[in-house]
C-alpha cells in the first residue's frame, strides 16, 4: 500500500514538473485532489476493502498525502503565476528615455486673423460685434437695404435662394438693417459673416467671410469714414499705407465709394500686385441712403451714417500673399499654417 502511495506522489511530482501553464496545472491539482473525482479521494474510498485492523494507518497515509498535495500545488501555483507575471511585465516593458513623438499645435486660419485683427482694431474705435443669420430674409438682405424686387442692383449678385423668400445671405449689409430696427442711434457695429454667391474663379467662392460696418449718429460726415479707415489700413498694411475713395455704387449707400489703399508692396510706385496702379481696391463703403434709415426707423433728418463692407479672405490674400482664394479652403495644413506670427 506504501508503495501504490508512494507511486502516485511520485507520478504527481513528474506531471508537475512538465506543466509550466498555471491554468494546466490546476486541472493536475483537480484530477488528485478534487473531492469527488480526484484520484486522493478514490484512495479513501479503497479503505473499504481493508481489514478493519488495516484501515487507521491507510488513513493516515491518504491523509499525509493529501496535505502534501494541498501544499506542493500551492506551491507550484505561487511559482507558475510568479513566472506569468515576470514574463508579462517584461512584454509591457516601456522605454521611458525614448524621444516622444513630436506634438505640433494648431495654427490660427488666415481667415479667422483676419477676422480676429480686425476685431480688435475697430473694437479700440469702440465697436461692438453684431452677427446676424446666415439664411436671410429677401427683405434683410435686398429690400430694405433699397434693393427691392425688380432693382437692377440685385443682378450685381448672383443669388442662393432657399425657396422665394429666404436666401443664404449674399452679404453682411443685412445685419445693418437688423440692428437699427432694434437700436436707435447711436450705432456703432461691426459684423463679421459669411456670405454666400454664385461666383467661382480665383479670386471668388461660392462661400465666403464679410466684415460690415456702421455707424449710425447726429452729424456723422464721409470725414469720419475716410478717419477710420485710415486706421483700419495701417494697421493692417503698414503705418505708410493711405487711402483713397473713389465713386462708386451700391443701393445702399449714397454717395457710395470703392476704398483703394495706396500699394504697399510697391509704395505706391507700381508693381505686379498693384497692377503698375499704385492702388489696390479693399472694400466698399458710403453714406447710409436716407431711405434705408428710413425703412428702420431711424430719422434721416437728425441722424446720418456711414457703413463699410469688406471680403476677409480679399484682405488675406493681399497681405499674406495668397494667389488663389482656393488655398483658403482647400484644408492643406501645410500652405495654412504658415501665417501665424
Ligand atoms: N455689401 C457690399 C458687397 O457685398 C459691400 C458694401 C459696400 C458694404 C458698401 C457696405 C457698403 O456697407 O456701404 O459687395
Amino acid at each position: 500500500m506504501e508503495e501504490q502511495i508512494k507511486a502516485m506522489r511520485q507520478k504527481i511530482e513528474a506531471a508537475a514538473a512538465a506543466i509550466t501553464d498555471s491554468k494546466e496545472m490546476y486541472q493536475l491539482r483537480k484530477q488528485y485532489l478534487d473531492n469527488k473525482a480526484g484520484q486522493i479521494s478514490a484512495l479513501m474510498k479503497n479503505m473499504r476493502d481493508l481489514a478493519p485492523e488495516d484501515r487507521p494507518a491507510f488513513g493516515k497515509i491518504v491523509n499525509e498525502l493529501k496535505t502534501w498535495a494541498l501544499d506542493f500545488f500551492t506551491a507550484q501555483d505561487a511559482r507558475l503565476k510568479a513566472a506569468e507575471l515576470a514574463k508579462k511585465n517584461a512584454a509591457e516593458q516601456i522605454d521611458v528615455t525614448m524621444p516622444a513623438k513630436p506634438h505640433k499645435a494648431g495654427a490660427l486660419h488666415p481667415n479667422t486673423l483676419i477676422a480676429n485683427e480686425l476685431i480688435d482694431i475697430f473694437a479700440g474705435m469702440g465697436f461692438t460685434i453684431f452677427e446676424g443669420p446666415e439664411i436671410e430674409n429677401d427683405y434683410y438682405n435686398f429690400t430694405a437695404l433699397n434693393t427691392p424686387k425688380d432693382h437692377p442692383a440685385r443682378d450685381m449678385q448672383d443669388t442662393f435662394y432657399v425657396s422665394p423668400e429666404l436666401l443664404l445671405r449674399t452679404q453682411t449689409s443685412a445685419g445693418q438693417i437688423r440692428v437699427m430696427e432694434k437700436n436707435q442711434p447711436p450705432i456703432k457695429i461691426l459684423s463679421p459673416g459669411k456670405v454666400f454667391r454664385s461666383d467661382d474663379d480665383a479670386t471668388h467662392s461660392p462661400m465666403f467671410s464679410q466684415m460690415e460696418g456702421l455707424v449710425v449718429d447726429k452729424g456723422i460726415t464721409l470725414c469720419d469714414l475716410q478717419g477710420m479707415l485710415d486706421v483700419f489700413a495701417q494697421n493692417v498694411f503698414g503705418e505708410n499705407v493711405k487711402t483713397r475713395l473713389r465713386p462708386s455704387y451700391f443701393p445702399f449707400t449714397e454717395p457710395s465709394v470703392e476704398v483703394d489703399v495706396s500699394c504697399f508692396e510697391c509704395g505706391g510706385k507700381g508693381c505686379r500686385l498693384c497692377k503698375d496702379t499704385g492702388w489696390i481696391e479693399v472694400l466698399g463703403a458710403g453714406m447710409v441712403n436716407r431711405k434705408v434709415l428710413e425703412n428702420c426707423g431711424v430719422d434721416p433728418d437728425v441722424y446720418t451714417g456711414f457703413a463699410f463692407g469688406m471680403g476677409i479672405e480679399r484682405i488675406a490674400m493681399l497681405k499674406y500673399g495668397i494667389p488663389n482664394i482656393k488655398m483658403l479652403f482647400e484644408s492643406d495644413v501645410r500652405v495654412l499654417s504658415q501665417f501665424n506670427e
